[in-house]
């Protein structure tokens, strides 16, 4: 694969607004809140919260504890066995909505990627209104949304960094996020013993994420001096992390924890190339999620990515996790069918990997063959 390389430059891009980090961070949020909370009652007389958490931390009591919440607030829990779709998104909003809570001071997501894109999806609905689906694209969404504090619990999936917060969209089959400004988070909580519990298969997967979006990065040809920098670290931290004996002691998991924020902000200022797409496919048509799908991509991605997708298996294999095989097996050719579609449609990426004729590259056999491999 060999694509021109243009420096595209950067026209603008927005970071995070401010973030704390270190082990036993968790207990400045607190204090954060409830500057925003002082704030929104000076300016309306209320200054109510809500928590957006991943439902793995209902049975945490010791974590909900160290929020602060008051008793007028609202925590709710997102169940993370399916990845977000835009008709959930909109009941949750409307639930908030009806519960009195239309003009939170401050929404504070706590969890993965599925319960931070949540939050930041919310954000933006309770004050632009409308549905979901209506700001899935770039740039659609007009207003900035409620503050929102994002406090990662998994590493490398970047989405306490982008511009993004992905969605499923069943009814035109389509995965897409609201790329905006209005996205990004205003605040991050930065706490690596907050990881300490993740299961081992899905730290893996997830830490992946943040190593697969730099190899896609760095293997494009939208390049600018930024995110190659950002990139580089990230796969750095990667391989300290992924090849150590434990990928999982403290060091390595403050480690991965820097590499996910960094990886976001690559791909805030870059292109994915083509794990992404195909891994949406395997998200929109088998419901397969983003990290373990990427996983199971790259491997069958030799002849685009050959040095990634050995050192992935090395780090795999070192760390002793196992990706699942045979996904695609038994499918059906509509079922094919809608894989290709699924995939091929991701255009800035696929042109970004393989320039402007991506679809001849990727013909409907070649890509059938290739989900064939997974
Ligand atoms: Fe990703």
């Amino acid at each position: 694969m060999s694509v021109p390389i243009l420096d595209t430059g950067i026209k603008l891009v927005k970071n995070v607004g401010s973030f704390g980090f270190g082990a036993g961070s968790l207990n400045d949020l607190p204090g954060y809140v409830n500057s925003r909370r002082t704030r929104a009652v000076e300016a309306r007389g209320e200054g109510k919260v809500v928590y957006i958490i991943d439902e793995f931390f209902a049975d945490r009591p010791e974590i909900i504890a160290r929020l602060g919440a008051q008793t007028s607030d609202r925590i709710e829990f997102v169940a993370t066995r399916e990845e977000p779709k835009t008709e959930a998104i909109d009941q949750r909003v409307a639930d908030m909505i009806a519960a009195g809570f239309s003009k939170p001071a401050a929404l504070v997501g706590l969890g993965g990627g599925i319960t931070l894109d949540t939050t930041k999806a919310v954000a933006n609905l309770l004050t632009n209104g409308g549905v979901a689906e209506q700001y899935q694209g770039w740039d659609l969404v007009k207003r900035p949304g409620v503050h929102k504090i994002g406090v990662p619990t998994i590493s490398g999936t970047g989405a306490e960094a982008t511009r993004t917060c992905v969605m499923t969209n069943t009814r035109i089959g389509l995965k897409l996020g609201m790329n905006s400004d209005h996205t990004v988070f205003d605040h991050l909580i930065l706490d690596p013993e907050l990881t300490a519990t993740v299961p081992r298969n899905q730290y893996f997967y997830t830490g992946m994420d943040a190593y697969i979006h730099c190899v896609e990065s760095t293997g494009g040809s939208y390049r600018n001096a930024v995110g190659d920098a950002y990139s580089r670290e990230t796969i750095n931290l990667c391989r300290q992390v992924f090849l150590a004996d434990d990928m999982m002691s403290p060091e390595s998991r403050t480690r991965l924890m820097v590499a996910s924020y960094l990886g976001g902000c690559a791909i805030a200022t870059s292109y994915v190339g083509v794990v992404h797409p195909f891994s949406a496919g395997l998200s929109v048509v088998l419901g397969l999620h983003h990290c373990v799908a990427n996983c199971i991509v790259l491997r069958a991605m030799r002849e685009f990515y050959p040095a990634a997708c050995d050192e992935f298996l090395a780090m795999a294999e070192r760390q002793r996790v196992t990706i699942p095989n045979g996904v695609c097996k038994g499918l059906s050719d509509t079922q094919f069918r809608a894989l290709y579609d699924a995939t091929v449609i991701h255009e800035k990426p696929l042109t970004n990997a393989l320039g402007s004729n991506y679809r001849a590259i990727l013909a409907y056999d070649k890509v059938e063959s290739l989900f064939r491999k997974m």
